[in-house]
């Protein structure tokens, strides 16, 4: 029997902070609000001139294979979680794999939002125990801050939403490293938290460039709410399906990563759960939701502060647009 590891974790965020007070003066809302309802002090917005969704991953994908003491070359398959790809196509692997100087290597983009880094593991995960594959770079990468409403109009996503990258490199290993990974989805709810165009079900002369009359649809729709309501429920019932399946108890987390939603779910999770702080890894207050980039950022972060050790059992949980749900449970 094969199984998967994590043996290197990095991560990147543009160097532009946005903060709730530069919100504030462009739009109707207050620092006090979006800290009490999300707990976000600023996000980072990648530069459009010059970042692209794939160069964020490159620079987080050469953390990591430095972190693992491996180069491009080792590289054998990418997955690339995110929903802001450079083009609406090709994917945004293809573009990491030229980013990557690497030649003819496949590479799958994964359009699962939130949890699109847990499905893009889960992927990496069977294709090393399969034995297919050796060096699989996984990442999420996002550039949101281009497709907010940046009005008042927007502001309950505008707040929330930010840009950045995180990779993780997984390969074989002889012991149990990935432990399982539980993916789920409910497609009655898509359009909760969506972004409606470019989609292709539309009448032709909707998609001239000169008849988009409505740009609203060019920008995410969400009702906040609603996802949140859902949030809290799927992501309790999906950590505690991981944990059953391995006989685990949540006592014996060593650290949660949640996906970096909002910082009261993350709260209401660890309450739920009844672990301590030093058990649950936050970063939204820095960072906001980064999407399918969250977690890989988070635990890149974890990992660089000593919070994740050997032989520690860590538990990756998410929820988001889809709605799609998933965890992992991983011992290091
Ligand atoms: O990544 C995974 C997917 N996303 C999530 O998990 C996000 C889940 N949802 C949330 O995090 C929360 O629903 C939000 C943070 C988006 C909103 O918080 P809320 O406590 O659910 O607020 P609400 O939407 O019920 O709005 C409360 C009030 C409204 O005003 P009225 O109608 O009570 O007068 C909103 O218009 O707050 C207003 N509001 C704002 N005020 C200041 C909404 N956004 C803002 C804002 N600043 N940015």
């Amino acid at each position: 029997m094969h199984y998967s590891k994590i043996v290197g974790l990095g991560h990147h965020v543009p160097e532009t902070v946005i903060t709730n007070d530069y919100l504030s003066s462009i739009m109707d809302t207050n620092d006090a609000w979006i800290t009490e309802r999300t707990g976000i002090k600023e996000r980072r917005y990648a530069d459009p001139t010059k970042d692209t969704v794939a160069n964020m991953a490159a620079k987080a994908t050469r953390m990591a294979l430095k972190r693992a003491n491996l180069t491009e070359k080792d590289i054998d398959f990418i997955v690339f979680a995110t929903i802001t790809p450079d083009y609406f196509f090709p994917g945004s692997g293809v573009l990491l794999q030229r980013e990557l100087g690497l030649e003819s290597i496949g590479a799958l983009d994964i359009r699962n939002a939130c949890s699109g880094f847990i499905y893009a593991l889960s992927v990496a995960d069977q294709f090393i125990k399969t034995g297919m594959y050796k060096t699989i770079l996984v990442v999420g990468a996002e550039m949101q801050s281009t497709a907010i409403d940046m009005t008042t109009r927007g502001r309950n996503t505008a707040v929330i939403f930010a840009d950045g990258a995180g990779a993780a490199i997984v390969q074989p290993s002889d012991k149990p490293g990935i432990l399982s990974t539980h993916l789920h989805s409910d497609g009655r709810f898509a359009e909760e938290l969506y972004v409606r165009d470019p989609g292709s079900s539309r009448p032709r002369e909707e998609r001239q460039p000169e008849q988009i009359l409505d740009t609203t649809h060019f920008k995410v729709v969400m009702n906040g709410n609603q996802v949140f309501k859902h949030a809290v429920v799927r992501f309790m019932e999906v950590i505690n399906e991981a944990l059953a399946a391995n006989q685990l108890s949540k006592e014996q987390i060593d650290l949660l990563v949640p996906h970096q939603a909002n910082l009261r779910i993350s709260q209401y999770i660890q309450e739920k759960l009844a672990l301590r702080d030093d058990q649950v890894y936050n970063n939204i207050m820095r960072y906001g939701n980064t999407t399918a980039a969250s977690i890989p950022i988070a635990m890149s972060e974890a990992w660089a502060e000593g919070k994740i050790k050997e032989n520690d059992l860590l538990c990756l949980a998410a929820f988001g647009s889809g709605f799609t749900w998933a965890s992992a449970l991983i011992r290091w």
